[in-house]
């Protein structure tokens, strides 16, 4: 059962930030399993057998896909289970499934819905794996999360997205801020490393199709700079950056909270 690589789950690995960067570590990393998080068992298995016929005998992870929806306790319960009975445990968690809410809806239901994925989602993810990080020599986790849930730059009249509302959506990665700083400080005591990363704005299914357009026409990046850049935080290159408040951002540096 011990594997000699390290086991990392990503959540949402099915499309854009998180794809990408099974993307990367498919291409560059011997030294990983990827757990491709996915909601959509289907969704999922495509996407691995499209990354496979993509590499073929270049793939460098092994990668498997594991059922996680976000929002179900059993589902994230059952991933935990398979996790364990296969691996034994978890080397580093990247909470990344993530959603903006598009549909024209009353504040309420857009701000539970927001929250059920963004906020409690990543929450309940690594309280259920928490046992399993604690049986990893170097635990790491990561929450990505944006820099739209920045209480500071939201006050600053210089910032680039002042104009931009998105209210629940800005509540949400806050708060998801909190969770990252709250971990950081708790769970500083089994030796796992916490950070909350902002990916950047990246041309991905984030806002639907419609969002796609307004994406490009706005500059959104290549989502594969925010999985390079998550690469980086994973296999330790930033660590010096973990002991800063704030957000490590995708470009270097440091975002206030
Ligand atoms: N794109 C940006 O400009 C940007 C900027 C800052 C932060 N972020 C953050 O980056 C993360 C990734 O977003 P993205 O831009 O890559 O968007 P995306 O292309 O829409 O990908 C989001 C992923 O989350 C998954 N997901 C949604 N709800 C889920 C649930 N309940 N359980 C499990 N998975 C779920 C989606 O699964 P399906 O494929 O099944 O829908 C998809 O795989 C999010 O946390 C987002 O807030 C993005």
């Amino acid at each position: 059962m011990a594997s000699a690589k390290n086991i990392i789950l990503v959540t949402g690995a099915s499309s854009g930030i998180g794809l990408e960067l099974v993307h990367v570590l498919a291409q560059q990393s011997p030294s990983f399993h990827v757990l491709l998080g996915s909601r959509s068992i289907d969704k999922g298995n495509k996407v691995l057998d499209n990354l496979r016929s993509l590499y073929a005998s270049a793939l460098q992870s092994s990668i498997s896909v594991l059922q996680i929806d976000v929002t179900d306790q059993k589902s994230i319960t059952a991933a935990k289970e398979e996790v364990e009975t296969k691996f034994g445990r978890l080397d580093i968690l990247v909470n990344n499934a993530g959603i903006i809410v598009t549909r024209p809806m009353d504040t309420l239901s857009i701000l539970r819905e927001t929250f059920e994925t963004n906020t409690f989602g990543a929450a309940i993810v690594t309280e259920t794996f928490e046992p399993l990080l604690k049986k990893s020599s170097n635990p790491r986790l990561v929450y990505v999360s944006s820099d739209q849930g920045s209480i500071s730059h939201r006050l600053d009249p210089n910032y680039q997205w002042v104009k931009i509302r998105g209210d629940p959506y800005r509540m949400s990665k806050a708060a998801l801020n909190m969770l990252a700083a709250c971990h950081r400080h708790n769970f500083a005591e089994w030796g796992c490393k916490v950070c909350a990363f902002n990916p950047g704005f990246s041309l991905t299914n984030l806002t639907g199709e419609a969002g796609r357009a307004m994406r490009i026409q706005y500059g959104a990046r290549d989502p594969m700079d925010a999985a390079e850049a998550l690469v980086k935080i994973i296999i330790g290159e930033r660590d010096s950056e973990f002991d800063i408040s704030g957000m490590l951002d995708l470009d270097g540096g440091v975002l206030p909270w």
